[in-house]
């Protein structure tokens, strides 16, 4: 019996889970354009391709509002209001919100108390907002400049693949 134990050290570079992660979601998403299916699947890769995350998913924009789509990890706020939160902030200004320490945030919105970083990038399709994908982590400054990079690809790519 071999037990394999895997630290993650948050300064490593995050580059290699990447480069297994973006062929993984051409090859899950191809030949599906269900934006619900296919954001579902999206979820559960990130969650568990990805070191150090103890939620990631979605918010859909709809009615003005966030509201909750699939996701990995505990039950989580079902609506969150523009400018609200890390969430709501990236859906008002359209931005990529990257938080290295969530209590240093005003306004975030803890769905679980473990969480200690995030990144939000919003999902847009042709102008229009479609949503936001979330993801947390329980260690300080889990998120860098290579996330966003490769999480705003991965979205663009979730966005070219679907039919909304
Ligand atoms: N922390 C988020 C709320 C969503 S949960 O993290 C899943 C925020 O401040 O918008």
């Amino acid at each position: 019996m071999s037990i394999r134990i895997f630290l993650y050290n948050k300064n490593m570079e995050n580059t290699p889970y990447y480069r297994t992660l973006l062929p993984a979601a051409r090859a899950l998403l191809k030949g599906e354009t269900d934006p619900i299916a296919n954001a579902a699947n999206l979820a559960a890769l990130l969650f568990n391709t990805l070191p150090g995350l103890n939620w990631a998913g979605f918010y859909r924009w709809k009615d003005g509002q966030l509201v909750l789509g699939p996701f990995q990890g505990k039950p989580a706020c079902v609506r969150i209001l523009p400018g609200k939160g890390v969430c709501g902030t990236a859906a008002q200004t359209r931005q990529t919100v990257l938080v290295p320490d969530v209590h240093a945030f005003e306004g975030h919105i803890a769905c679980d108390a473990a969480s200690r970083s995030e990144i939000v990038v919003p999902v847009i399709q042709n102008g229009t907002l479609w949503g936001v994908l979330d993801m947390d982590s329980p260690l300080l400054a889990r998120f860098n400049e290579t996330d966003r990079k490769y999480l705003e690809e991965l979205v663009q790519f979730f966005v070219s693949a679907c039919r909304f």
